[in-house]
């Protein structure tokens, strides 16, 4: 299977709400979009709707549009969910899910260079024909900047070491694999730490090559602005660096923003600057069952939020 669909009930509980346009920035294997689709045609809502489907990885649209062919309203677009706008233009859009981060298929295709538990070329590109690469990051980036970059996306404690072992071995070839990497970080902690110190080294990697936090910033943005009253956006997240900037976005928009102005004969005046946007539906995040975890492992970190535009 391509990709097991995490949360796909509570989503599209949340997320269908009646005929419009629907936009799923993040198609993978096209699970959430089917079940969006589904949804619509069992309560009829299907015509007259339209279901967008973006991913800028070539593989994903390859499986989705295959999958998804039998519906006239779905249309698959190879494109960054930051550009999500470009793509529903002049449409007054009801539903926006982002499901963040990497499909089974981008991991499992040991290939992308995505898994410290597989041998490959450094890679770790989502759109295969994007210039950086995980290659770059490692061995072109100064020794601060990769500790940066680890640190930053990883939290790894470790990070100045890791930076400064990986700038000593390339000083005599360049490091070309996902082993060769994986060989030098586990230099650098003991051995009971070398799992999870992979796990945060492959994921600041791979934030950085797919600039994976300003793509969500952005699209948080976009989206609100896309959405009409009444429709919905749902994100669902799988480590703490994403789920802050959803939790923050979504709490800052929902709350009106004050600030003084100075009112007659100098006394302070509170004004509004900004009046809220979205109101949250989802006071705490919805995770998925035990049973869920138990069949999909992926699933075990997975947060959803879910905001409906004022
Ligand atoms: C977790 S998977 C989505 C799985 C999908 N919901 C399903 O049910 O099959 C995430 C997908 O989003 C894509 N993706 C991640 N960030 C993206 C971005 N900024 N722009 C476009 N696609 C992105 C990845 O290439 C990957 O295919």
């Amino acid at each position: 299977m391509y990709h097991q669909p995490v949360l796909l009930d509570e989503t599209i509980e949340y997320l269908v709400t009646g005929k419009g346009t629907y936009i799923d920035g993040t198609l993978g294997g096209g699970g959430h979009s089917e079940k969006i689709l589904e949804t619509l045609e069992k309560k009829n809502w299907l015509e007259g709707s339209l279901v967008i489907g973006i991913d800028r990885d070539s593989d994903a649209i390859e499986a989705a549009s295959q999958r998804l062919k039998k519906y006239k309203n779905f249309r698959a677009v190879r494109a960054k969910f930051s550009e999500l706008t470009e793509h529903a233009k002049e449409k007054e859009v009801t539903g926006i899910l982002l499901d963040l981060g990497i499909s089974s298929h981008q991991i499992d295709e040991g290939a992308r260079g995505f898994s410290f538990q597989k041998s490959a070329t450094l890679d770790m590109r989502m759109n295969q024909s994007q210039a950086l690469s995980a290659y770059q990051v490692v061995n072109d980036y100064s020794e601060a900047d990769l500790a940066m970059v680890l640190w930053k996306y990883g939290e790894e404690k470790k990070s100045r070491l890791i930076a400064k072992r990986i700038a000593e071995r390339r000083t005599t070839k360049p490091i070309e694999t996902t082993e060769e990497l994986a060989s030098i970080v586990k230099t650098c902690v003991p051995h009971h730490e070398q799992v999870k110190a992979l796990a945060r080294v492959f994921q600041a990697i791979r934030i950085e090559v797919n600039d994976e936090l300003g793509e969500l910033k952005k699209a948080l943005e976009h989206s609100v602005k896309l959405l009409q009253a009444g429709g919905r956006i749902a994100v669902i997240s799988y480590h703490s660096l994403e789920d802050r900037i959803v939790k923050d976005f979504f709490r800052e928009q929902s709350e009106d923003d004050w600030g003084f102005d100075r009112g007659l004969k100098g006394v302070p005046l509170k004004v509004p600057l900004r009046s809220r946007t979205i109101k949250l539906l989802t006071k705490k995040p919805i995770q998925p069952s035990e049973k869920e975890i138990e069949e999909n492992s992926r699933a075990r970190s997975a947060k959803l939020r879910v905001a409906e535009k004022l």
